[in-house]
């Protein structure tokens, strides 16, 4: 199963894609945490894209589609994988369908940009694992610890307002016109798309996405 979670800064595509992940024993490819994970590491990718990262923008579709190719053929992939945070240009989204990479379903996640504030602004993350909180609608069991490693909780760099407010810009200008591009893809390579109402209960979307998995 090849899967793509399409949505904004805090739909809850993370959230939703390890769920996912676990129940269909598929791969979760983050370009995000990838990325997060060269800073950490401080390899030479690493330092060149942290400050792009920390402003809200973009890394450039060169890094990130090589970055997405090499992960996607490794052995733990065989069995299928979910795109979290990619494709996020018509570009990375065309170099995927021209290296003759099937996908079987688009699932777009929609949320209003009030509660997409919310959430992000809430949001805690333990940097080692990638596994993220939100203080008000998923807190740890210890406010600002990690649950499994007792570990402290950060906010991510690119969580800050004006960052943010960026991200939401970049989402519309650069990342929606993604969604147009799956829709009219006229290919055997193109999936089904989907549409989900990602503004409920974090269990009540995966019930929805399920669903659409099925249909
Ligand atoms: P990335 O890490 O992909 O960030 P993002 O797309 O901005 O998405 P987020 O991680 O903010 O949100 P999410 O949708 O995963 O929501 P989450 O589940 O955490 O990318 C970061 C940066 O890396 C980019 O800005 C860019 O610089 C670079 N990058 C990455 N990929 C790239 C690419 N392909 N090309 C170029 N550059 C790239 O949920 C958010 C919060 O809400 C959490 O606290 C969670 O607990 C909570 N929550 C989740 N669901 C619910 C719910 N249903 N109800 C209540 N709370 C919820």
């Amino acid at each position: 199963m090849k899967l793509i979670l399409l949505g904004p800064p805090g739909a809850g595509k993370g959230t939703q894609a390890d769920l996912i992940c676990r129940r269909y024993s598929i791969v979760q490819i983050s370009t995000g945490e990838m990325l997060r994970a060269a800073i950490t590491a401080g390899t030479s990718l690493g330092k060149r894209v942290r400050d792009i990262m920390s402003a809200g923008e973009l890394v450039d579709d060169k890094t990130v589609v090589q970055l997405v190719h090499e992960r996607i053929a490794e052995p733990d992939c065989a069995n299928g994988f979910l795109f979290d945070g990619f494709p996020r240009t018509v570009a990375q989204a065309q170099a995927i369908h021209d290296a003759g990479i099937a996908i079987d379903q688009v699932l777009e996640i929609r949320v209003p940009e009030p509660v997409l504030v919310k959430r992000i602004s809430g949001r805690r993350v333990h940097e080692a694992s990638g596994r993220t909180y939100h203080i008000a609608f998923n807190p740890p069991k210890t406010p600002d610890v990690d649950d499994l490693t007792g570990e402290p909780l950060v906010q991510r760099d690119d969580d800050k307002e004006s960052a943010v407010r960026e991200r939401l810009r970049v989402y519309r200008q650069e990342t929606q016109p993604v969604a147009s591009f799956y829709r009219n893809l006229d290919s055997p390579l193109a999936g089904t798309y989907s549409v989900v109402d990602g503004a409920g209960e974090v269990l009540d979307v995966q019930r929805s996405i399920v669903e659409a998995l099925a249909a």
